[in-house]
């Protein structure tokens, strides 16, 4: 059994609380792509951990984690996040992180700094954790993998062959430090004695779990609209969070997936740059950002906001091929006298869509056309079942169920474990 859990937006729609609540039946919970630009956060007992690297079902005996081939991997980072686990006595004992995962390096981080300062008022707004530079090395097939990090002679010589040019750029195009072989030997190789027994042919863990009938859980990062490929390129991370990510970040088949579950929120957020049709610059967009405690879990930065975007959801459920949906965060919306929800773009030259544009500047410059639904006053963060729920809340889940197309089947309505309910 395989199940793919996938953002469907900007990301930070609430994937690792979810995760989390699915992981107590999962055997293994596998991320795919992303690295420690992801922010996932659960909740653990009377505290709130936030996991970069690390899979959300870490919080249960019975799930191996495993970091699998397509996740970019700071070694300094999933090291500290081990310690920080093991100091909140959660075992990282079973983890397991693929040979073939690429490894972030210092002059990764500086370039994606660098690059983003001159790109100026056109920046990314990237995490500046040196993902797209990773991922770069990735594509030019000039990365350090996890395997080359564990043998002290093939490292040496990897990191001498990429500062040739690493530095030649960071020097001549950028005006910034250089590195030296020694240096990065020095601070990276004794995070190899620690990752060494961790490190796994994770493909063939999977496929053999798939095979003994084991309950196999994805935890994408980032989300649909920050998909290399399905995104609002350029402003996207460089990896696939969507449904489809998840074989290539892995090694198991697509005939293997059983489930692929879209979280959204129900409003939308975003942090960096970029288009975002729905959102807002007024008091409602303070309120939900308020409300919803919408500052980044990695950056800190205070996150957009604006109203759902079923345009966007539309189209999220067929590029993931989406099976089932949980909206998180319906709570934060308590008190707002109407619940908008955009429903087609109007166009710069007047014509109105339904579905997602192909083109990036009428993303840019279209304007959102909503429906409006009645808002309410309830406090429903106790509401353990549907039918609890205020009328208007449970007509605005069905409405929304109507316009996006597919079987919303869970609905969160506070941050901790038990805040949240099925839908039949
Ligand atoms: P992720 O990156 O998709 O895992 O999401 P983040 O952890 O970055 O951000 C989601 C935030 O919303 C976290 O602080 C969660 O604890 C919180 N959260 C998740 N679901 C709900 C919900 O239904 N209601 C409320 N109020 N908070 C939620
Ligand atoms: P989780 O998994 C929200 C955004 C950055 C920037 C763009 C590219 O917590 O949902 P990158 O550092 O990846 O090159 O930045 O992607 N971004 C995220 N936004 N949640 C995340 O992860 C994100 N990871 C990257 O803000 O706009
Ligand atoms: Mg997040």
């Amino acid at each position: 059994m395989l199940t793919a859990v996938t953002g469907i937006n900007w990301g930070d729609e609430g994937k690792g609380r979810v995760i989390d609540l699915l992981a107590e039946h999962a055997d293994v919970v596998a991320r795919y792509q992303g690295g420690n630009n992801a922010g996932h956060t659960v909740i653990h007992g009377d505290k709130k951990l936030a996991l970069h690297l690390i899979p959300s079902g870490i919080m249960y005996e019975k799930a191996v984690p495993v970091i699998g081939n397509g996740v970019v991997v700071n070694p300094q980072v999933l090291v500290e996040e081990m310690r920080m686990l093991e100091g909140e006595g959660l075992s990282c004992d079973r983890l397991k992180i693929s040979c073939d995962a690429h490894v972030i390096m210092p002059y990764h981080i500086e370039l994606d700094k660098a690059s983003e300062f001159r790109l100026g008022k056109n920046e990314i707004g990237t995490t500046n954790r040196g993902i797209g530079p990773c991922y770069q090395d990735k594509a030019a097939r000039s990365g350090i993998r996890i395997q080359d990090l564990l043998d002290e002679h093939v490292f040496r010589m990897k990191v001498e062959a990429a500062l040739e040019v690493k530095n030649a750029i960071l020097e001549k195009v950028y005006g910034k430090r250089t590195f030296t072989v020694d240096e990065i030997c020095e601070a990276y190789l004794p995070f190899a004695e620690i990752i060494r027994p961790h490190m796994a042919e994770t493909a063939q863990l999977l496929n053999d779990a798939l095979r003994e009938g084991k309950h196999i859980l994805f935890e994408g990062a980032q989300g649909t609209l920050l998909d290399l490929d399905m995104g609002t390129y350029p402003y996207v991370t460089s990896s696939h969070p969507v449904a489809g990510g998840c074989c290539i970040g892995s090694g198991v088949g697509p005939t293997a997936i059983n489930e692929i579950m879209g979280i959204f929120k129900s409003y939308t957020t975003r942090v960096g740059e970029g288009p975002f049709p729905t959102e807002l610059f007024d008091e409602t967009g303070d309120y939900i950002r308020n409300a919803g405690g919408e500052f980044g879990t990695v950056t800190g930065r205070p996150r957009r906001t604006g109203w759902f975007d079923a345009v966007v959801a539309r189209y999220a459920v067929r590029v993931n091929g989406l099976t089932d949906v949980v909206i998180n965060k319906i709570d934060p919306l308590r008190g707002l006298p109407k619940l908008k929800v955009c429903v087609a773009y109007k166009l710069k030259n007047g014509e109105t869509v339904t579905e997602f544009p192909a083109n990036f500047m009428d993303l840019v410059d279209c304007e959102p056309v909503y429906e409006e639904f009645d808002g309410f006053d309830e406090d429903i963060t106790n509401c353990r079942s549907f039918e609890e729920l205020p009328a208007t809340v449970q007509s605005y889940i069905k409405e929304l169920e109507r316009i996006i197309e597919c079987p919303i089947t869970m609905l969160g309505v506070g941050p901790a474990r038990d805040q949240v309910m099925t839908i039949k």
